[in-house]
């Protein structure tokens, strides 16, 4: 289990992590959410002890990263810029790392074949792809065969292959009882794989929850409905639920069933032309969630909630 207690991190004015408090329970995964410049990273690195926070605590099972005793058999991590010496092969690499935390060049192997390696394990470093690097990275965080692991935006730049397997490896990771955090851009990717969210804003916490919950939050089901005489029934709508016009002849309504309104449309006389249930996503949820806090880009063209003018 990771522990964040009112974790505050300021970069001379910059209040990258402001006051954030979360768990992070063994067993399941946790998606980590938030726009670009939320403090993801920043927290991720205070848990692992690469940078000091400002005020606050992270633990790993109750304990500072600085106080564990062996560190890498305690918590891996995958954190994007991982200096790696190009010229090095991928094993040289990990029996560097696992020589200095004394750990058996037995376990190299088993990583390796771990992340499915074999194959270019005895190549430099400085010819892998993204992918064979991604690998190689998260070798290195299991090292230690530890319990928590941490891997920040770990399908960056995968192919579907190098997803469906990063997937897979996260589902397994904590079906075994570990403590897994990831943190990811790809919402349909992290409403895939994660049992929970953790959605950060500008440093702050937004929402922490089972991804189920997050996605009931949207207000109930969310029906599309297409007719040419949308504005009729955009009128007869707006009285019992939210609805937003997302093309001409298209109303997306929020809170009411099929049945519901299809029985509306048919009581006005107005006729149908296609009629839905949306499946919900986490990327709603998590743009409505966020809409406030975004640091940087522009609005959500795409939002399906909008008013009609
Ligand atoms: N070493 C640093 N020095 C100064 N400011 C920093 C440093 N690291 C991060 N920041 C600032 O802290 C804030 C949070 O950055 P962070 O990298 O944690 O965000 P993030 O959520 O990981 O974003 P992204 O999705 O882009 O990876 C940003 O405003 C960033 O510019
Ligand atoms: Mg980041």
């Amino acid at each position: 289990m990771i522990s964040v207690r009112a974790l505050t991190k300021r970069y001379g004015g910059v209040l990258a992590v402001d006051d954030l408090t979360f768990d992070v329970p063994a067993g399941r995964v946790t998606g980590f959410l938030g726009p670009n410049g939320a403090g993801k990273s920043t927290t991720m690195r205070m848990v692992v002890g690469l940078d000091r926070p400002t005020a606050g605590t992270a633990t790993v099972n109750g304990v500072r990263y600085a106080d564990l005793a062996e560190p890498l058999r305690e918590v891996g991590a995958l954190l994007g810029a991982e200096a790696m010496h190009p010229a090095r092969t991928g094993r040289a690499h990990l029996r560097i790392g696992a020589r200095s935390n004394g750990i058996l060049p037995a376990r190299v192997e088993e990583v390796i074949a771990e992340v499915g390696l074999e194959k270019a394990a005895g190549r430099r470093i400085k010819g892998y792809s993204l992918g064979m690097r991604q690998r190689l990275g998260i070798a290195a965080a299991l090292l230690g065969d530890p319990p928590v692991l941490l891997f920040d935006e770990p399908v960056n730049g995968l192919d579907l292959d190098g997803v469906r397997w990063i997937r897979a490896l996260l589902r397994g990771f904590a079906d075994e009882g570990r403590t897994v955090l990831v943190s990811s851009h790809l919402m349909s990717e992290v409403q895939l794989v994660a049992d929970r969210v953790v959605i950060i804003g500008r440093g702050r916490l937004i929402a922490d929850a089972d991804t189920d919950e997050v996605l009931r939050g949207l207000g109930g089901p969310r029906v599309r409905v297409r007719t040419p005489r949308a504005q009729e029934l955009h009128r007869a709508l707006v009285e019992r639920a939210a609805v937003g016009r997302t093309a001409p002849d298209e109303l997306e309504v929020t809170g009411l069933s099929t049945t519901e309104v299809g029985d509306l449309a048919h009581a006005l006389g107005v006729p149908l032309h296609h009629l839905a249930e949306v499946e919900q996503s986490l990327e709603h949820a998590y743009l409505a969630l966020t809409q406030d806090s975004v640091e940087h880009g522009g609005h959500h063209s795409g939002r399906p909630q909008g008013a009609v003018a």
